[in-house]
């Protein structure tokens, strides 16, 4: 009786107090019985070892300092596999040869039921980019085969080299910029014009408009709004809005192409022909927008100042567009955009080992991917330790592309090191086994577009905060999990115009 005593009393002083108090304490009680929870979880003889401290401290370093964070966990245990605990969930985090093999090729891990607690900055709307059925993936992923088929590519190529033309024009005749910031608009730019319709990618305004969204929920994208999606905060509410933005955007482009007649040669006909249902077609376009525009953009910038930095490559890269130009049946008096387009795809993919490997080697030392799985049953042995069906698995990407034993020197961007030879999966900067990237045929064409253009276009460097050549030369900060972006305002590219007309 003096317990329901207790808890009536309680209980009226809870109703007393204002809304925002009551929320405030609620969040903390269960903060506090999920902190309690995961101190009662004990490891069994088969549990990969647990981090020491407080689950709760594992948040913010997992979000906000992801490559020291990891590290520190291998360290702390002493382990080449270890667990944690995210909110109530049961992640266990993999490293060496034997585990990414079972990682990559293992069938119950599930990447989609994992990147969606773990990561959080796909636009979440129910239905549409959230618990989108099976059926409905596969659909988007065949409609993505299809925009990348030979005769699509073939005739998105222009297309992309007239953006290009257009973006790097307005960059002027010498300058500097931040790679982060206009390298990435353009991608952004082209990855529109790639996945969605020429509506959205003729009008500057809206693409810059689309972009400042997806940035939203980029930097809206905290820990909180991760695993705690139904707490209101302000950054909540932002992302939240800015989704709504996006899908506006995006339907609207929908509805009127659907009542103007007007045909057009681009991916929203191709997936209004082909039928799909709404919920795939706005789907397909707000989900891989952001996949594919993020991936290309973190790539195609650090590209260009990997080549700035590294004027020998810069030039065989050059030499190898040059080489192209000459063989083709181009007019030399044209305008460099309109000379590439000239060039065919099966040159692109197979005649330039050069382009090949400085986009390989960027894909290595400055992709700071974690890749996420869920265990969707049954329970798992990895390196004879035990996932339960249930449990999230992580494998860092830094494990294998960053390993001194597999790439000495490995921070140094070499294009011209000896692959590593009979070590499964010592490359996976398009994916391994049963998970491989969908965009790389499109986003392989894009980053070699690009750069023929910028590097026969413009000459450029890398230059410090004062405008002075950088040595040391920037290095990817694998603690920013987006863009790999060192601290801001450390470097730009300075750039002068050559005399080739874009
Ligand atoms: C430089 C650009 C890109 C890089 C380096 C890249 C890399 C990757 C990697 C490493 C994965 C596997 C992730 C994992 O195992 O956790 C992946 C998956 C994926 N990528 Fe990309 N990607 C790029 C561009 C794109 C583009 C442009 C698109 C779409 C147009 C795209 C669509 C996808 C999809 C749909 C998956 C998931 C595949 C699945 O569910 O099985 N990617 N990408």
């Amino acid at each position: 009786m003096p317990y329901c005593l207790g808890l009536q009393t309680a209980a009226e002083a809870f109703r007393s107090i204002s809304l925002a108090t009551q929320f405030t304490l609620a969040v903390v009680i269960f903060l506090i019985i999920v902190t309690i929870v995961s101190a009662l979880q004990k490891d069994g003889v088969d549990s990969p070892p647990s981090l020491p401290g407080p689950s709760l401290f594992a948040i913010w370093p997992f979000f906000r300092r992801r490559y020291d964070f990891l590290n520190w966990g291998f360290h702390a245990t002493g382990q080449n596999t270890f667990r944690f605990n995210l909110l109530g969930n049961n992640v266990v985090v993999v490293s060496g040869e034997s585990a990414r093999q079972t990682f990559f090729t293992a069938k119950g891990l599930d990447l989609t039921e994992g990147f969606k607690i773990l990561s959080g900055a796909i636009p979440m709307v129910r239905g549409v980019t959230s618990d989108l059925q099976t059926r409905r993936i596969q659909q988007i992923h065949k409609r993505l085969a299809n925009v990348q088929r030979h005769d699509r590519l073939s005739e998105l190529i222009p297309c992309i080299l007239e953006d290009s033309r257009r973006l790097m024009e307005s960059w002027g005749s010498a300058g500097k910029f931040d790679p982060f910031e206009k390298v990435y608009e353009l991608t952004f730019q082209l990855t529109i014009r790639s996945l969605s319709c020429t509506e959205i990618a003729d009008d500057p305004v809206a693409v810059a408009q689309l972009k400042k969204l997806y940035d939203e929920l980029d930097t809206g994208t905290t820990p909180a709004t991760v695993l705690l999606p139904w707490l209101p905060t302000p950054a909540m509410i932002k992302k939240l809005l800015a989704t709504k933005k996006i899908y506006d955007i995006v339907a609207k482009a929908i509805k009127d192409r659907e009542q103007s007649g007007v045909h057009h040669n681009d991916t929203l006909q191709m997936l209004l022909d082909s039928g799909d249902d709404r919920l795939v077609v706005v789907g397909f376009i707000m989900g891989l927008l952001i996949a594919g525009a993020r991936a290309t953009g973190t790539t195609a910038s650090w590209l260009l100042t990997f080549l700035g930095g590294h004027p020998d490559w810069r030039n065989k890269a050059a030499v190898e567009v040059q080489k192209l130009l000459s063989a083709s049946s181009s007019d030399p008096s044209q305008p460099l955009s309109k000379r590439l387009a000239s060039i065919s795809l099966e040159t692109w993919e197979s005649e330039t080992p050069v382009l090949d490997s400085i986009i390989r080697e960027t894909t290595r030392v400055a992709q700071p991917h974690t890749a996420m799985r869920r265990n969707l049953g049954p329970d798992l042995y990895i390196d004879d330790k035990l996932i339960p069906s249930g449990a999230y698995v992580i494998y860092p990407f830094s494990d294998v592309h960053l390993d001194p034993d597999l790439y000495p020197d490995p921070w140094k961007f070499d294009p011209g090191r000896k692959e590593p030879e009979g070590v499964p999966y010592s490359y996976v900067g398009w994916g391994g086994g049963k998970t491989m990237c969908l965009g790389t045929r499109l986003a392989k064409v894009e980053l070699k577009l690009v750069t023929a253009m910028f590097v026969l276009g413009f000459e450029h460097d890398v230059v410090n905060a004062s405008g002075e050549p950088m040595y040391p030369l920037p290095t990817p900060n694998w603690n920013d999990i987006l863009l790999c972006r060192p601290p801001q305002g450390s470097f730009s590219l300075g750039y002068t115009k050559t005399s080739v007309v874009l």
